[in-house]
């Protein structure tokens, strides 16, 4: 027998180093598949801006005022004691709408809406949300944008 040939019992140099990268693979293949496996157990999180915002003292607003908030990209509408909030953004394909004659223009593809928000030439495929105002505690109009009214829900002060 060569004293060089290992017998059937005996480790080569290169069996050991091929037995050592088979675990190392199979340790990184392992590692991955758990990391994969954990990160599809924990939800993803979509972050979005809070919907309700205090848009100042009910005072802010001179009677008969349409403002644009451009921040929250809606109107706040006074008549009198009566606050309503109107989304500005276009139910198209979201645009900011500006105030015009009869109503509200959008600059993008020139839906025209009435000034209840009402779809009057589309391609708009429907009117402009009306959002809830409320009055906080510090006495401040609460507009809440997750949650829509019909255009004839006013807050009376
Ligand atoms: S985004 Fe307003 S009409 Fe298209």
């Amino acid at each position: 027998m060569n004293p060089s040939t290992p017998t059937e019992n005996e480790v080569t140099r290169r069996g050991f180093f091929q037995l050592t990268m088979g675990w190392i693979a199979g340790s990184f293949a392992a590692a991955a598949t758990a990391v994969a496996t954990v990160r599809f157990l924990v939800p993803n999180v979509v972050f979005e801006p809070a919907q309700r915002f205090k848009a100042g003292a009910p005072g802010d607003y001179p009677d008969g005022s349409v403002t644009f908030l451009e921040d929250e990209r809606v109107f706040l509408v006074r008549r009198g004691n009566t606050f309503r909030c109107l989304s500005a953004v276009c139910t198209h394909l979201g645009c900011t709408v500006n105030r015009s004659e009869k109503g509200y223009h959008c600059p993008c593809h020139g839906s025209t809406f009435n000034a209840d928000g009402n779809v009057e030439s589309g391609p708009a495929p429907r009117a402009l949300t009306w959002f809830l105002v409320t009055l906080s505690k510090d006495n401040r109009l609460l507009v809440d944008k997750g949650e829509s009214v019909a255009s004839d829900k006013y807050l009376i002060l």
